[in-house]
């Protein structure tokens, strides 16, 4: 079950940078800065409410948010929605048409197993499913 927009990512090209304007915005400085090295991403994280703000930069010229600032400049780059169970959510959706950019949960920041819609088949829009990994 999808339960909330869980944060809204955004490509930077200079993460300082952003992070400066996105605090004079929201008039509060980000509470976490994070490196994911499976995704060449360093990201920070600002809290609106229950939703957040990703800010990433890309670390290698590989990473997808080198490629889609290269295609498209800065700006929104994915929705990411928190589900319940991401494997039954995977399983439903995959059996639905959508494209998973996954066949497993992986990884992402900020405690999360998450996996990636392709937008060519979510009307252009690359969507996060993320969960909260529940240590034991
Ligand atoms: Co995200």
């Amino acid at each position: 079950m999808f339960t909330n927009v869980e944060h809204i990512g955004i490509a930077v090209k200079d993460i300082a940078f952003s992070n400066a304007i996105f605090a004079s915005l929201f008039n509060q400085q980000p509470y976490k800065a994070e490196i994911v090295a499976s995704e060449s991403v360093m990201t920070s994280f600002f809290k609106i409410g229950n939703t957040k703000i990703e800010l990433l930069q890309a670390t290698s010229e590989h990473s997808a948010i080198a490629k889609f600032i290269e295609k498209k400049g800065e700006g929104m780059h994915h929705i990411a929605y928190a589900v319940d169970d991401i494997v039954a959510e995977m399983a439903r959706l995959n059996e639905e048409g959508f494209v998973l950019l996954s066949e497993t949960p992986k990884r992402g920041a900020d405690n999360k197993l998450v996996c990636f819609l392709h937008p060519k088949s979510t009307g252009g829009v690359l969507i996060e499913l993320c969960q909260e990994i529940k240590e034991v």
